[in-house]
């Protein structure tokens, strides 16, 4: 049968993704031809196990990433280094300035998948964040803290009061994106600081609040970290982002995980959203009343936060008469990898 005629589209400039996991692999073939098919470059997170700390790792992650790429794609890897205590600002500062590195991954030790080497010391990374706001290297946040008396639908904004802040206070110049913000008090936070500041936030949590995980059955699919909150934190992600505000911008958070380790007693955290994000943002946006903000969010303020050219090529976006049907799994050789379920109707493709 065939589709019947659009009844919209909308083009904008080829998205990026500011936050990516990509993995190694056999995981990493089956997953970045579903970023590379709408995204010019990405922000690759470096939790491998183990994770990548030096100049040395990330030039041969780039190098697998190059290698995975199916023939005719195009796609540029911007790299990260793991932040851990033992960072040695000379070879960040030559990661950096030859352009290997476009910025450092700061996770607090424990705080999610694979960040066991995280920071538990901050005074030990002092040299390092001084070098970075020396060279203007940014530096991309895990917003979350790993204190077990803190509950962990309170974890990021204590994060921004007891850590954020006074790391930034005390390195000025230090340009800071706030990853996958999940509540107000981070729109609040990241729309009032002084400074170089930015903030992403994914697909998913434009689309879900903290029932989708735990009412009717525990959905381990919906599980994620930061941990998706309350209705009203999502509708504060959702009218930021609609509102084209500068500072914000798109990071998928897209992280695959085997439905075998998803599905567990112990499920990992993590959703996959790679396949069907900019559908379901034209559908977020759309319900916003906003389409004409999703340029600004999935393919300028990016670019304007980390001082990169936006792309030249477009995308369009197709809007159809009936909801559109998406790959519920993605296959790998080791197995299935579940594709985000937005849980409502999308009626948006990519063209
Ligand atoms: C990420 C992963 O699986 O690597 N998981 C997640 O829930 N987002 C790690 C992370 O970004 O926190
Ligand atoms: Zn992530």
């Amino acid at each position: 049968m065939t589709d019947p005629a659009p009844l919209q589209t909308l083009t904008i400039r080829r998205p990026d993704d500011w936050h990516l996991h990509l993995r190694d692999g056999a995981m990493l073939k089956a997953v970045l031809p579903e970023t590379a098919r709408h995204f010019a470059r990405a922000i690759v997170m470096p939790n491998l196990v183990p994770p990548v700390v030096t100049a040395a790792q990330a030039g041969g992650y780039h190098a697998r990433i190059t290698e995975a790429l199916p023939e005719g794609m195009s796609f540029t890897p911007l790299m990260t280094l793991y932040l851990t205590e033992d960072t040695d600002p000379a070879d960040l500062r030559h990661a950096y300035e030859s352009g290997l590195v476009t910025a450092v991954k700061l996770y607090p030790a424990g705080a999610t998948t694979n960040s066991a080497s995280g920071v538990r010391d901050f005074d030990k990374v002092r040299a390092v964040l001084e070098t970075m706001a020396e060279i203007g290297c940014p530096l991309c946040v895990h917003g979350e803290v790993t204190t077990h008396d803190v509950d962990i639908f309170d974890r990021e904004a204590v994060f921004i009061e007891t850590v954020l802040e006074p790391i930034r206070r005390a390195t000025p110049g230090l340009k800071v994106t706030m990853e996958h913000i999940t509540t107000s008090d981070a729109v609040a936070y990241v729309t009032g600081a002084d400074g170089a500041i930015g903030a992403t936030i994914t697909t998913h949590h434009l689309m879900i609040d903290r029932n989708h995980i735990l009412v009717g059955g525990i959905k381990p699919h919906y599980y994620c970290l930061p941990v998706a909150k309350r209705r009203t934190h999502m509708e504060a992600l959702r009218r930021i982002a609609a509102s084209g505000h500068p500072r914000v911008f798109l990071g998928t958070d897209s992280a695959p995980h085997l439905d075998h380790d998803k599905e567990s007693a112990c499920g990992c955290a993590g959703i996959f959203s790679a396949t069907n994000t900019m559908a379901c943002l034209a559908q977020v946006f759309e319900e916003e009343g906003a389409l004409d903000k999703l340029e600004a969010f999935a393919s300028l303020n990016g670019p304007a936060h980390y001082g990169l050219p936006p792309n030249e090529d477009r995308i369009t976006l197709v809007r159809h008469a009936a909801p559109v049907r998406f790959p519920a799994k993605v296959a790998t050789a080791t197995g299935p990898v579940t594709v985000f379920d937005p849980g409502r109707p999308v009626y948006w493709s990519v063209a």
